[in-house]
């Protein structure tokens, strides 16, 4: 049985509370941390469990009795509480992105050659079964040597402002993941990268300095090309689809949908629209990292990723970030 501590109590901090009191059985919560959670949701993780809820971030880190601890609070306390709980001889699971700066993911890792315990990143769109079957595809052979990756990633709806001004922009907080996937997909690092965006959806995103719309192209080391295509608004809902193409066959996934019902009359052919939103989509994934976290520290195995795979999405969004602002394709090796 692993202990656990859970670092921030809000939107991904609670999926992760329920799927390691629901769906992890080798794991319990000891400890959920949050300087400002809500009485509902202190009793909430009793409820769900939880056996001591507090303010304090460094109470988790001080009980001898949790092996390790699920950081789910704001971005910007990623890497200093990552360094600090691996100093403290705590396994770690990270929210994406570990930091926006790679020299603080670079202290993270220094930190892990000195303390090496495990570390994963939650990057959970590897464990969809969808991709994780396109994924199998690849890794059998049966796609051959891959030329072309396409990833179409739009949410139904912004983030609120507030979000948006913190968020690093949409190539380190959403279209992330999107890069951790042409890695995931292609088994390889990207070399150089070139970005087409604009504001579509929201003026105000413009104001922020932000981007909502994005076409982005990637040379990978295996001689791939990917390209991204971002939204940050689609009408139709949560629109996740990947295809990889290359010498032998094709590998592609639709949307997940409540229901595959077709249905027929005189007006038309209709079916359900996908998932709403990530928390819909996703939530088999966000348990099943978990659970290959948990494993990897009970088995003594390597986690399925580790701090370079953390790394990489983050350099790539910040060669996006420099693409569009020179408007130019960015090496990179560009990025420290
Ligand atoms: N993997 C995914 O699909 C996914 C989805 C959503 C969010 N995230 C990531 O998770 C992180 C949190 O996002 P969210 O949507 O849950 O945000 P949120 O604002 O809902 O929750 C963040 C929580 O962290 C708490 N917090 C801040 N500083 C803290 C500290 N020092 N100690 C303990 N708690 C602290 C805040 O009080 C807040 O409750 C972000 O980095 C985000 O990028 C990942």
């Amino acid at each position: 049985m692993v202990t656990v501590g859970i670092i921030g109590a809000g939107r991904i901090g609670k999926v992760h509370v329920e799927s390691i009191s629901t769906k992890v059985a080798n794991a319990r919560i000891k400890m959920l941390a949050d300087p400002f959670i809500r009485e509902e949701t202190a009793q909430w993780a009793k409820k769900m469990g939880v056996a001591h809820v507090t303010k304090d971030y460094r109470e988790v880190l001080a009980d001898p009795e949790i092996d390790a601890v699920l950081i789910c609070s704001s971005t910007d306390t990623h890497s200093p509480i990552s360094v600090e709980a691996i100093r403290a001889g705590k396994h770690v699971f990270c929210e994406k992105p570990i930091d926006h700066d790679v020299a603080k993911i670079r202290e993270v890792m220094s930190a892990l050659e000195e303390h090496p315990v495990k570390y994963q990143v939650g990057f959970n769109r590897r464990f969809d079964h969808n991709f994780a079957a396109v994924r199998a595809a690849v890794d059998a052979g049966k796609i051959g040597e891959i030329h072309i990756v396409k990833v179409t990633s739009r949410d139904p709806e912004p983030p609120g402002m507030e979000y948006v001004k913190v968020s690093g922009g949409m190539f380190l907080d959403m279209t992330i993941h999107d890069f951790d996937m042409v890695r995931y997909l292609t088994g390889c690092n990207a070399t150089e990268v070139y970005v087409e965006a604009a504001v579509l959806v929201d003026p105000a995103i413009g104001e922020a300095g932000d981007v909502d719309t994005a076409v982005i192209t990637l040379k990978m080391e295996n001689g791939a090309i990917a390209v991204i295509d971002n939204s940050r608004k689609a009408a139709y809902g949560y629109d996740q689809r990947v295809e990889v193409f290359g010498s032998r066959g094709m590998a592609a996934v639709s949307n997940d949908t409540a229901s595959s019902a077709v249905i027929s009359s005189a007006e038309g052919v209709t079916g359900e629209k996908p998932l709403h939103f990530f928390l819909e989509r996703y939530m088999d994934a966000y348990a099943k990292e978990l659970q290959y976290f948990v494993d990897a520290i009970e088995n003594g195995t390597d986690t399925p990723l580790g701090v370079v795979d953390g790394l990489e999405p983050v350099r790539m969004g910040l060669a996006a970030k420099k693409s569009l602002a020179e408007h130019r394709p960015v090496k990179i090796a560009e990025i420290g």
